[in-house]
């Protein structure tokens, strides 16, 4: 029998069966986005605090919606307009929101284990919505989503990694969550943003500099977006990185003829993707959005929800439609 999930803090210590039902939980949820009327009574009554202590507008807006869609209420905390600018800790800050009695936290923070700190304090579920270069869990199991629905399958594919490693925190649950099902990683980008640590992070993971041999075979491309504060000159120049490590139409020839290409966003057109392969069929960034609206619901309503693990699916349930 599944365990329920107290928090989702990494994708490191989930299961392959606690991956594969998520996604599964999900899957009513992806189909739920297409009806007209997209909101459900299920977690009617219930707060989702939403802590985003780094800016973020697409994942914050994503967890707003998921709970907007399950009939839940949220309460809002974004740094530039709060207390912490005033010095406020983050165990503080957290505390107070916990005293307006949420039934779930989701958290976004710059420091890497910050989720965790908060969830081993408080008695409430925890979300973690991305930490620092450690894990972004929601980004990898929506990823983990549109592999396995545009390809049939999610095991044993070759897949290539491309851009900013060391910083990713999406690359990072991407390489648990895909090593845990067979993947053969390939790491690709400048030497310094990959070092060999990386290697551990999932078995059978390769380094390699050149981006043809990156791409040669690959299944699944994931483009990484580069944080342009990061390249400047004398240590690595926009035209080098463009000319070493874009994913073009030609480069993404060399990759299995239905390789998928996928990008956590916000993409950064002509610096690491090409537009017309962003705009191109092999590019699933779209529905990567629609799928985080699933997986984020499952998510709320599995930790919020109070529902057994084995309970009908709240998506299914007609009667369950919001008035
Ligand atoms: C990612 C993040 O913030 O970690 N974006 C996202 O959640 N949509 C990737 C990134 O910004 O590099």
């Amino acid at each position: 029998m599944l365990q329920r999930l107290q928090h989702v803090l990494a994708i490191e210590t989930l299961s392959p069966e606690q991956i594969l039902f998520i996604l599964d939980q999900s899957k009513p949820f992806q189909e739920f986005q297409r009806h007209p009327l997209k909101k459900l009574a299920t977690l009617r009554g219930k707060t989702v605090a939403l802590a985003f202590f780094e800016a973020s507008t697409r994942t914050r807006i994503s967890f707003a919606t998921a709970a907007a869609r399950l009939g839940a209420d949220t309460m809002n905390l974004q740094a530039e307009s709060s207390s912490l600018k005033k010095g406020e800790s983050l165990i503080d800050t957290v505390r107070t929101l916990e005293a307006m009695r949420p039934d779930g936290i989701v958290i976004r923070h710059s420091s890497s284990g910050a989720p965790e700190f908060v969830a081993e304090r408080l008695g409430v579920p925890v979300i973690n919505a991305g930490d620092g270069m450690h894990e972004h869990p929601t980004q990898a199991l929506l990823d983990a989503l549109t592999i396995r629905d545009r390809k049939g399958k999610l095991e044993d594919w070759n897949v290539t990694i491309l851009g900013d490693i060391l910083h990713s925190r999406v690359a990072r649950s991407n390489m648990h969550l895909l090593g845990k099902f067979g993947a053969k990683i390939t790491l690709c980008g400048p030497a310094m943003w990959m070092p060999q640590e990386l290697e551990a992070l999932a078995p059978g993971t390769r380094r390699v500099p050149r981006i043809e041999e990156a791409l040669d075979g690959a299944d699944v491309i994931i483009v990484l977006r580069v944080q342009t504060e990061r390249i400047h000159e004398p240590a690595l120049a926009a035209e080098e990185y463009i000319l070493g490590y874009q994913l073009t139409a030609e480069r993404l020839r060399l990759a299995q003829p239905d390789a998928l290409v996928l990008h956590p966003g916000p993409m950064i057109r002509g610096l690491e993707i090409d537009p017309a392969v962003a705009d191109g069929p092999q590019c699933g960034v779209l529905e990567q959005v629609t799928n985080g609206l699933a997986v984020r619901m499952a998510l709320l309503y599995h930790l919020t929800g109070g529902a057994p693990v084995d309970a009908p699916h709240p998506a299914k349930e007609r009667s369950n439609a919001a008035d």
